[in-house]
């Protein structure tokens, strides 16, 4: 019936078929009928009109910018089974997608690649032969040194020596969470999260417990505190989040949030893994000081990245980990040694080179037009009852659909069509945020693009 109305066959102010002859051409019970409606009313598709029956709705008002509603999850360590979903998700099941919105990248277009190119050719002209055997542990120094101005930059005083060089921040994190658990071991996560975080705790035999984060500011503190206070007798034995723009909500903690957020998690001696792979995505003038510039007894391993903001397939990524430094530094070598020198090499012959800050104002520029462009689609086209925030950085908008949409079925019908999206369950321990979804808007606007956020709003209106 809703595809009817989409499709034009149903007009606004027609009424619908009663319940008797729905019922009598179905052949289902008048409460399954009666169901049926009920539900297309709540997605604002029809009106009730008393004693006369249902009619098709007008056109509903547009969404407006407001932020999705919490999940309140349960406050015990629990299992966590993943892994299957997100891989089932990932894929693209063999169709061609023309709509990326589902994709973990911004486009290729928004990357410096024919400068990353020369930057390769010369980095690796200056590698002795010395650095292509002996001297690969500890990751290139040249680089370490160019991450540590970075962070001086910001004010945070991290010497070289304390940064691991990973293979992304992937393995980053992973080398964290490996260093700080046992099989067994409880770890706080968002609520949503990064669904890699959650993949991570299953492969390690963990438990997760948690967060309910807000999709503005973030994991919420007092959860946390009550959290803390309740596992005190077993602590869990760190915290995996993302203080700026998390990955899926796009939230950001004011920096009074941050500092309370060390100190609460100090107090208990739970370690902070910090995933801050979108820092250099930031709209405002200045960036977000991450968490660990607040820290205080060298517990925040802050875990960095070069895929999101220059050069994805390079997989380079570190982790500052404080006075856990020399464990991460033996973890990574007794998992691979180290990571590819010639990519290092290319990263430290371009950051010396200069340019990265001019490629990142035009990159940060692009993605704050694309997110407006991709809100305004949103708006226009997604049903009556949407929810989203307006990120502050990053490329990822989470949208939450009205009540009764099912984004597993709208992922599902949006790819046979070529439009991919993450739908939400895949960034819960419990499947929760059926609802909801994540869209990439790091591809440059174009009419595809609004085309296929209209085709998805036409699905969601039947999902
Ligand atoms: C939140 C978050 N953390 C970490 C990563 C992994 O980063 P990398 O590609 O550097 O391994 C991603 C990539 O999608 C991410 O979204």
């Amino acid at each position: 019936m809703a595809a009817l109305m989409v499709g034009g066959t149903l007009r606004v102010g027609e009424r619908l078929p009663s319940i008797r002859q729905t019922r009598l051409a179905r052949g289902c019970s008048a409460a399954t009928v009666f169901q049926a409606y009920y539900l297309l009313e709540s997605r604002g598709l029809v009106r009730a009109a008393p004693r006369s029956g249902y009619f098709v709705a007008p056109p509903p008002v547009p969404p407006t910018i407001s932020a999705p509603t919490r999940s309140q999850p349960p406050a015990e360590a629990r299992p966590v089974e993943v892994s299957e979903l997100v891989f089932q998700l990932l894929g693209s099941g063999g169709h061609e997608v023309h709509a990326p919105f589902g994709s973990a990248f911004p486009s290729p277009a928004l990357f410096p690649l024919e400068r990353l190119r020369c930057a390769l050719v010369a980095g690796s002209r200056k590698m002795s032969p010395a650095q292509l055997t002996t001297d690969l542990p500890g990751g290139h120094e040249e680089l370490r040194r160019q991450i540590s101005l970075r962070y001086l930059r910001q004010g945070l005083s991290i010497s070289p020596d304390e940064i691991v060089l990973t293979n992304g921040a992937l393995e980053a994190l992973n080398l964290s969470l490996q260093a700080l658990t046992r099989p067994g071991d409880a770890v706080l996560v968002e609520s949503p999260g990064f669904y890699a975080a959650l993949q991570s705790i299953e492969r390690l035999g963990l438990r997760a417990i948690e967060v309910p984060t807000d999709a503005l500011e973030g994991a919420d503190l007092d959860s946390l505190a009550a959290l803390l206070q309740q596992h005190q007798h077993s602590p869990p034995k760190a915290c995996w989040l993302m203080s700026s723009f998390q990955n899926p909500l796009g939230s950001l903690m004011p920096p009074d949030k941050k500092r309370a957020l060390v100190a609460m998690l100090n107090a208990h001696g739970v370690p902070l893994i910090e995933d801050d792979v979108y820092a250099e995505l930031h709209f405002a003038a200045q960036p977000a000081l991450p968490a660990k510039a607040f820290e205080q007894d060298g517990l925040v391993l802050h875990c960095g990245s070069f895929s999101k903001c220059l050069a994805p397939g390079y997989r380079v990524g570190w982790v500052a980990a404080g006075r856990l430094a020399p464990t991460l530094q033996r973890l990574k070598l007794s998992s691979s040694l180290s990571g590819s020198w010639p990519a290092q090499a290319a990263l430290a012959e371009y950051l010396q080179g200069g340019g990265f800050d001019h490629h990142l104002r035009g990159l940060r520029a692009a993605l704050a037009q694309q997110r407006d462009a991709m809100l305004a689609a949103v708006a226009r086209h997604f049903p009556a009852g949407t929810r989203m925030t307006r990120p502050q950085g990053g490329y990822f908008l989470w949208v939450e659909l009205p009540e009764g949409c099912d984004s597993l079925a709208l992922h599902a019908q949006a790819l046979a069509e070529g439009i991919s999206l993450a739908p939400g369950p895949m960034f819960s321990a419990r499947r929760e945020f059926g609802r909801c979804l994540r869209l990439n808007y790091g591809q440059p606007w174009a009419e595809g693009l609004e085309r296929a956020v209209a085709r998805l709003g036409a699905l969601a209106r039947t999902a």
